[in-house]
């Protein structure tokens, strides 16, 4: 299949089959995926909890709408942004590159100042949506490099953020739900993913100039 058709077969599946398992080279292709997703300044301000463990999952269904996606996937990619984003994060993450790239720390000074007057021009509040911006592309990979794979995975908005931060202990780690995604295997019932798809006409959809 062409990249083309490998998205037009992948679909937000509503019923996961729970006996189909995810293996552990197709869930580290998915974490590789997410980890190369691009970010603004590259900062990552996010961090994604993989839950497969079946009690914390049944709980965190009592708090998505009872999404049945939620208990029957494989496992859920919880997408969380962190709620401090300060100077401490950003000059760590200069660290990090300076360390990656073996450069001189001096050498990315400019680029430090660049950062850190982005997140001091910022709220806590505009800097946490920035983050759930950045999370929501790192979803978007994940979907696209699940379809990839061969593997289905259903985003999910469709939860209480607070309960959700509750049942995860997120708060206490400095972070808050941005988005999740079921990530396992179809059933062969699923009714959703055998609709057409419906998406607007490129004509209605892009705008040439
Ligand atoms: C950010 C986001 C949140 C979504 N939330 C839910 C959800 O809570 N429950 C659900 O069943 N589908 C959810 N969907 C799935 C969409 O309804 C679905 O992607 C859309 O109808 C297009 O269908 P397709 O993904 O199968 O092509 C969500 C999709 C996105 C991108």
């Amino acid at each position: 299949m062409s990249f083309i058709e490998k998205l037009q077969w992948r679909a937000a599946v509503k019923k996961f089959d729970p006996t189909k398992k995810i293996t552990a080279t197709q869930l580290d292709s998915l974490l590789s995926a997410v980890q190369l997703a691009p970010s603004s300044y590259g900062l990552q301000s996010y961090k994604v909890i993989v839950v497969q463990d079946a009690k914390t999952k049944e709980k965190l269904r009592a708090v998505g709408y009872n999404q049945p996606q939620i208990t029957d996937s494989a496992a859920l990619f919880v997408f969380a942004s962190l709620t401090t984003i300060d100077e401490a994060f950003g000059k760590k993450f200069i660290d990090l590159v300076a360390q990656t790239r073996s450069v001189e720390r001096e050498s990315l000074e400019g680029y430090e100042q660049v950062i850190l007057g982005t997140l001091n021009s910022r709220t806590d509040e505009q800097k946490v949506a920035w983050s759930h911006k950045q999370a929501y592309i790192a979803l978007g990979v994940l979907l696209s490099a699940a379809a990839d794979l061969g593997v289905d995975a259903g985003p999910m908005e469709g939860f209480d953020q607070e309960k959700f931060d509750e049942v995860l202990g997120l708060k206490e780690k400095g972070l808050t739900t941005s988005v999740i995604a079921a990530v396992g295997f179809r059933a062969d019932d699923d009714k959703y993913s055998q609709m057409i798809k419906v998406r607007r006409p490129k004509e209605e959809l892009f705008i040439h100039i």
